[in-house]
C-alpha cells in the first residue's frame, strides 16, 4: 500500500491518529488553556527538553509572568533566573525580546495567524505552527523533532530528514491529512505519538494506531528512519574554572551577550585544547590565566603576593565533571582560590546582596561592570548555566574549607 497516494488511507490515518489521542493523551498544564501565550511559552519551553521537566518549570514561569506584558515589563535577568535550570538559555531570550515586540508593535496582543506569528523574533515555523493551529485552529503544520520521526517511518522516506526537501515533502503530507476542524488536535497527536510510541529506539509498534499504515512498519524495517546527515564530531575541551572565595562569598562574572550561555552568569575560567590538559602544566596555566580574573575581581594589587603563595603552595583541582552542549563538550575541573577576606580590603563599593528573590547584580557592584562577588546562600537565584551545578554542591558541602 502506498500510504501517501491515497485519499481515503490519508482521511483514515488522520481519523485513526484522533481516536488514539481522545483516549491516550496526557493531561497536560497546557491543554488545559486556549491562551496562545501560554501555549507559546509551553512550546518554546518543550524545544529540547522533555514534558516531564517542563511541567514544574512552566508553572513557575506562567505563575511569576502570567501575561505577554508581565514578561516583556520584566529584567531578562528576572526572566533567565526562572529559567536557570531548562538549559538552552537563548530560547528565555528569544521569548523575552519577542514579548517586547509583542508589545510595542502589536498592542500587546499574541499575532493570530502563522504569518504574523513568524515576524516576531524568535518564533520560528514550528513555533508559529503549533500556536497557530493550537491556540487559533489555523490548518498548518508544526514539524518538530518528533514529528519528523513520526513522518518519516510513515512514508519510510529514504533521505536525510533535515534538508529543505524533506521539509517541503512532510509539510505537504500533513497539510492533506490534518482533518480541517482539528488541526490543533492533529498537531499534538502527532507530537504526543511521537513521544511515548513512536519513540527513537524502542517504537512500540503493537500498540500504534499507525501501524497498518506505516510504510517503515510494514516493509518491517523502521528502525532505518528517520535518515540522518552524519553529524560532525563534538569538540571537546577542559575548562578550567576558578572560584574566587573569599569567605562567604564567591566572584561571579557575566558571559558576553553573544555566544554559548550568554548573558548567563559563571565562574570565570578558560577553555584549554587538549594539549593543555595535561596534568603537569595545569597548575602554571592556572596561575597564569587566574591572575587576570584575580586582578578583575579584587583591585588591590597587595594581594597579588598571596595569590602566588597559594598556587605555589600547591592549588588542589578538583572534577573533572562534564557538560555537553549540542556542539561541544567540557570537561570541566575547577581550582577553589581563597582570597584575603572582606574587613581586609576596601568594600565601600559592595551592598547587602538582595535577599529572597532581590537579587540585583547592579547594586551589588554598581557600575556597568559585569561582575559580582555574591553569598553562596544567594547562588541560587542567579541564572548560573547547569554545567556548574556540581561546583555549586561541592561548595555548599563544606568540602575544602579552609578550616
Ligand atoms: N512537544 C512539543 N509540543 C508538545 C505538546 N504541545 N504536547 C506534548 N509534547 C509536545
Amino acid at each position: 500500500m502506498n500510504v501517501a497516494n491515497d485519499i481515503a488511507v490519508d482521511h483514515y490515518l488522520s481519523s485513526l491518529l484522533l481516536e488514539w489521542y481522545k483516549i491516550e493523551k496526557r493531561d497536560l498544564p497546557w491543554r488545559r488553556t486556549g491562551n496562545p501565550y501560554a501555549i507559546w511559552v509551553s512550546e518554546v519551553m518543550l524545544q529540547q527538553t522533555q514534558v516531564k521537566t517542563v511541567i514544574p518549570y512552566y508553572e513557575r514561569f506562567m505563575h511569576r509572568f502570567p501575561c505577554v506584558e508581565k514578561l516583556a515589563n520584566a529584567s531578562l535577568e528576572d526572566v533567565l533566573t526562572v529559567w536557570s535550570g531548562l538549559g538552552y538559555y537563548s530560547r528565555a531570550r528569544r521569548m523575552w525580546e519577542g514579548a517586547r515586540y509583542i508589545c510595542n508593535q502589536c498592542g500587546g496582543k499574541m499575532p493570530e495567524n502563522y504569518d504574523s506569528l513568524l515576524r516576531v523574533p524568535g518564533i520560528g515555523k514550528y513555533t508559529a505552527g503549533a500556536v497557530a493551529s493550537i491556540a487559533f485552529g489555523q490548518g498548518v503544520a508544526a514539524i518538530d523533532g518528533n514529528v519528523l520521526r513520526v513522518v518519516s517511518r510513515l512514508l519510510a522516506w529514504p533521505e536525510p530528514v533535515e534538508t529543505v526537501r524533506s521539509y517541503r515533502h512532510f509539510n505537504d503530507h500533513l497539510i492533506v491529512w490534518q482533518p480541517a476542524l482539528q488541526p490543533g488536535n492533529f498537531n499534538q497527536a502527532l507530537m504526543e505519538l511521537g513521544a511515548i510510541v513512536c519513540t527513537p529506539t524502542k517504537p512500540d509498534c503493537d500498540d500504534c494506531p499507525l501501524a497498518q499504515v506505516c510504510e517503515g512498519y510494514l516493509q518491517g524495517d523502521f528502525l532505518r528512519y528517520p535518515v540522518k546527515k552524519p553529524k560532525p564530531q563534538r569538540q571537546e575541551v577542559t575548562r578550567l574554572t576558578f572560584v574566587l572565595r573569599r569567605g562567604n562569598q564567591v566572584y561571579l562574572q557575566r558571559r558576553p551577550d553573544q555566544g554559548l550561555l550568554a548573558n548567563l552568569w559563571e565562574f570565570p575560567g578558560v577553555e584549554l585544547n587538549q594539549d593543555h590538559s595535561l596534568k603537569e602544566s595545569l597548575p602554571v596555566i592556572a596561575y597564569e590565566e587566574c591572575q587576570g580574573f584575580f586582578q578583575k575581581a579584587v583591585p588591590e594589587r597587595t594581594y597579588d603576593e598571596r595569590l602566588r603563595e597559594q598556587f605555589e603552595q600547591g592549588l588542589t583541582l578538583h572534577g573533572p565533571v562534564w557538560y555537553t552542549f549540542s556542539h561541544r563538550r567540557w570537561k570541566i575541573i575547577w581550582a577553589i582560590v581563597d582570597l584575603p577576606v572582606l574587613e581586609q580590603i576596601d568594600v565601600s563599593w559592595l551592598k547587602e546582596s538582595g535577599k529572597d528573590y532581590g537579587f540585583d547584580p547592579k547594586e551589588i557592584y554598581p557600575t556597568e561592570e559585569k561582575k559580582c562577588w555574591v553569598s553562596l546562600q544567594d547562588l541560587s537565584v542567579i541564572p548560573l548555566p547547569v554545567a556548574f551545578t556540581a561546583i555549586v554542591e561541592f561548595l555548599h558541602s563544606g568540602q575544602h574549607n579552609p578550616d
